[in-house]
């Protein structure tokens, strides 16, 4: 059979190859522990469960949606964003509810990339950016993130020639994979990159809400002007442990969210009202649960982050995002010691460079297993003396 070109290019998504390695590894009877893919372990709060048994009673709920998303739906993301941000949004213009923030970043790069067209995409980065600018038969220009820059995109970087061709920005702090935050005079300078060239700022906000220490991340909107060229994916995934309903909205220019919600409407039918009304809930209800998953990814940052560094794996503590992002050793590569951590201690990490070439030499944990097996992970890992990389690597 023949597939599309777009269907071939695609690489292995990250996360089967590790749940390949993770199912061996149980099936011969080996325990593992797995700081792989973020997803929180932590349920949804009864509150927003209890909901969706009532919405799923009422028989309005059981046709389609309406595609740009329910009014009040909107209404409670733009109310949340006013409480949170500060900012005003017009939530019938400004805001369009999405089914998780990966479809709207998806769909996202129809709206701005012909076939031929370039976007500016981070590297190490969230690999739907890129992905979803090869299905609009666009290329990738990676920016490079780079420790020295506090992974930040370094705007003044990118050559002028390819600014002025670029069809995106896509930015995303805090960031995955690095755990790294942006400031708002950051933002100001995308907000102006974004300006001088005429190019649509496309941030991912999905780890807003995931901070420690007392860091609270802004948004972009608060950028003065931001409106006029940039949009905002929020996702209610990490937020309020909500992954298993797929619930985001993206907020911004509103010629931008109509272009979102013209091409969602073409090809999904928008997001079950039932799961909209748990949104509701979850974004106008009580707040504790967004609290309380920061404490408990940050005891669990805490633990972890002595025996790693005893082990030899370099890194900064993150103020946010439910990642933590480590050098590996010398002379390893990320596969590398990825491998030989499973194999030798049955404990998964993702390897960098599978965010992107710049994210070699570099493995993502993620907070988002159980404590006890954290502290497992860390009895396991005491004292480990890390092997000499194979002399191949
Ligand atoms: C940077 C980033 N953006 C977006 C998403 C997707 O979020 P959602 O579950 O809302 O689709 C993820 C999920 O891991 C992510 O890491």
């Amino acid at each position: 059979m023949n597939f599309a070109k777009r269907v071939q290019q695609l690489p292995p998504y990250l996360f089967v190859q590790i749940s390949q390695k993770i199912a061996e590894k149980r099936a011969k009877g080996e325990e593992v522990i797995s700081f792989g893919i973020g997803d929180p372990d932590i349920p949804t709060p009864p509150h927003v469960v209890e909901r969706l048994r009532q919405a799923a009673l009422k028989s309005a709920n059981h046709r389609y949606p309406e595609s740009d998303g329910l009014p009040e739906f909107k209404r409670a993301a733009a109310d949340w964003f006013q409480k949170r941000f500060g900012i005003a949004l017009n939530a019938d213009k400004e805001v369009v509810s999405l089914i998780g923030a990966k479809e709207g970043i998806g769909h996202a790069a129809l709206c701005f990339i012909d076939p031929g067209d370039v976007a500016l995409v981070p590297d190490p980065g969230y690999p739907v950016y890129s992905i979803g600018t090869m299905f609009a038969g666009g290329t990738s220009h990676w920016l490079p993130l780079r420790e020295e820059n506090g992974w930040l995109v370094d705007l003044d970087a990118i050559p002028s020639d390819v600014a002025r061709s670029a069809k995106v920005l896509w930015l995303n702090y805090p960031n995955n994979p690095t755990g790294a935050v942006a400031d708002l005079r950051y933002m100001e300078k995308a907000v102006a990159f974004g300006k001088r060239y005429n190019i649509p700022v496309l941030h991912d906000a999905a780890y807003s809400e995931v901070t420690f220490d007392g860091y609270k991340a802004p948004s972009i909107m608060q950028v003065p002007g931001a409106k006029d060229v940039a949009i905002e994916f929020h996702s209610l995934s990490k937020m309020y442990n909500m992954t298993g309903w797929r619930l985001g909205f993206a907020v911004g220019n509103p010629d931008m969210i109509n272009a979102l919600f013209r091409v969602k409407s073409n090809l999904d039918s928008g997001v079950p009202q039932a799961i909209q009304e748990m949104g509701i809930e979850a974004l106008s209800g009580p707040q504790d649960a967004v609290a309380n998953n920061c404490r408990i990814y940050q005891r669990r940052r805490d633990k972890l982050a002595p025996v790693l560094r005893e082990i030899g794996l370099r890194f900064e503590m993150p103020r946010a995002s439910l990642y933590l992002w480590a050098r590996v050793p010398e002379g390893y590569t990320s596969a590398g010691f990825a491998a030989t951590i499973l194999d030798q201690k049955g404990i998964v990490v993702t390897p960098g460079n599978g965010f992107g070439p710049n994210g070699e030499g570099y493995v993502r944990l993620s907070m988002t297993t159980a404590d006890e097996n954290v502290d497992k992970a860390v009895q396991k890992l005491k004292g480990w003396k890390v092997p000499p990389p194979p002399a191949k690597e």
